[in-house]
């Protein structure tokens, strides 16, 4: 799977692509990233690639000329894996990613360009031209699609087969429209608060039972709205 990311702001996914899980994934070649700076593509001649609102209005919005160039450049790249290219635009107008949609993209075999805002937006009519899916990761408003992009991403890569130990996915939170049982680790006593005794029995089903049962709590406790689904 690869994804492409168009950005003003290159320099925020170092440290994503260089850390934990992504970057072993990238190494083993289950996933690249790559990141193209938008305004590699303008021809402004002062080098700009947002201007302001027909129709006025504050804040600037991101040109349909450069960002398009940044477009076509990555299908081009991408053209040659005979694979379908999805365009994402992060937005806070867009589908409230969850953990079907992460999942879907995740078993989908496509490649992906993800399109970052910054400022008030993109012009309108790249939506249109590009079939351009938006995708928001909450009702509140970034100040770009940056970590947007990095949630999604993130959300997405994990589920690749290989990326994280087939076990870790099986009893996590929203699998199965539960959330995780709580979990325990060394020492035994903390502060006073021992470890629940069903866990240091070895009675596997009855570990699995009161884990079962510990996830239903957890869930009508936090986010009830999931038991009806
Ligand atoms: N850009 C700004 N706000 C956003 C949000 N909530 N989700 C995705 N992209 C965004």
């Amino acid at each position: 799977m690869k994804f492409i990311v168009l950005t003003l702001f290159k320099e925020i996914f170092e440290p994503f692509v260089t850390t934990s899980i992504i970057k072993r994934t990238i190494e083993k070649e289950l996933v690249s990233i790559d990141v193209v700076d938008i305004r590699d593509f303008t021809e402004d001649k002062h080098n700009r690639v947002d201007f302001p609102p027909y129709g006025g209005g504050s804040g600037m919005i991101i040109s349909a000329e450069p960002l398009s160039k940044a477009i076509d450049y990555s299908i081009e790249k991408l053209k040659s894996d005979n694979k379908d290219i999805k365009i994402i635009y992060m937005s806070p107008r867009g589908k409230v990613l969850n953990y079907n949609i992460s999942k879907k993209l995740s078993i989908s075999n496509n490649n992906y360009i993800i399109i970052c805002g910054h400022y008030e937006g993109i012009d309108e009519r790249i939506i249109d031209e590009y079939n351009v899916e938006e995708i928001s990761i909450g009702d509140y408003v970034l100040t770009g699609g940056e970590l947007a992009s990095q949630v999604l991403m993130d959300s997405v890569i994990r589920l690749l087969p290989g990326a994280i130990s087939e076990d870790s996915l099986i009893e996590e939170s929203h699998t199965n429209n539960l959330l995780e049982y709580p979990q325990y680790t060394k020492p035994y006593d903390f502060r006073g608060r021992i470890v629940p005794d069903v866990l240091i029995s070895g009675h596997h089903k009855k570990i699995a039972e009161y884990r079962k049962q510990e996830s239903i709590r957890i869930t009508k406790k936090f986010r009830p709205d999931l038991l009806d689904k």
